[in-house]
């Protein structure tokens, strides 16, 4: 099987070479802990390095603030958005009444645009905002399957996020999304220290220890080689 490279220096280390390609991981962590920056360098450096073309869903924040937060680290998103090697897209929100019966559409929707693009790397950011426009747990479980199991079809590299409540062994918002997905990479912000974890990996035997990383106006660093004890961590 192929290895997508993550584009962040230190994490391949962590994953024998990379993501397999396909695959859907989730990467989730408190807030703040760095899980949007760490995916949208997925597709930044994808997109710039490997000549892969990717699509960022946001269900949070608005493309402008995303597009913002990459001029922070200098990355020419402009240039990539012309070649059509990048595109920001903003997730329909609906009324939380009509949104479960929206949500075909807005799938029909990426897919058209993978198509269109040849993209090969999806990020959703974040799956925890499904609950928000979805009332019953059940409705937010299922949606989280259905929405994973839909692009995993279209046969791109996937990063889900999910935002928990910072505990170190609360791999998600609603103790399903860790299921539908082949990987979960956690991130742990216990200051003054941002930590790395690679909790599981479908058909890779990954790294077992948590790694300090840095996000630095280069981006995101996984020190590969230092080590923060299991402990430290709430
Ligand atoms: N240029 C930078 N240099 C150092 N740290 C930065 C820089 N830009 C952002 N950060 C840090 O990254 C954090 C935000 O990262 P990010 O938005 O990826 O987190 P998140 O996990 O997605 O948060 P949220 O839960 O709000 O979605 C900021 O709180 C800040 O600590
Ligand atoms: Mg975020």
């Amino acid at each position: 099987m192929k290895r997508i490279p993550s584009g962040i220096p230190g994490m391949d280390e962590l994953i024998e070479g990379g993501f397999l390609e396909g695959s859907a991981t989730l990467v989730s962590g408190g807030a703040g802990c760095g899980k949007s920056i760490f995916c949208t360098q997925f597709l930044y450096n994808g997109a710039k390095d490997y000549g892969e073309p990717g699509i960022f869903i946001t269900l949070e924040e608005g493309p402008t603030n995303i597009w913002w937060n990459m001029q922070r680290f200098h990355w020419d998103i402009t240039k990539l958005q012309t070649e059509k090697k990048l595109k920001i897209y903003r997730f329909g929100m609906y009324d939380p009444a009509v949104f479960a019966n929206k949500i075909d559409d807005e799938l029909k929707k990426i897919q058209e645009m993978v198509e269109e693009m040849g993209a090969k790397r999806l990020v959703i950011d974040s799956t925890t905002a499904f609950g928000l426009w979805l009332e019953k747990e059940q409705m937010i479980r299922h949606t989280i399957f259905k929405i994973s199991e839909s692009l995993k079809k279209l046969g791109c590299t996937t990063l889900l996020t999910a935002e928990t409540n910072g505990k170190k062994d609360v791999y998600s918002a609603f103790g399903v999304e860790e299921f539908a997905v082949d990987g979960i990479v956690m991130l742990y912000f216990v200051p003054p220290n941002r930590s790395i974890f690679v909790r599981k990996m479908r058909g890779t035997n990954h790294d077992k220890r948590v790694h300090p990383f840095d996000i630095t106006d280069k981006g995101v660093t996984v020190h590969s080689k230092d080590e923060i004890m299991w402990e430290s961590l709430h």
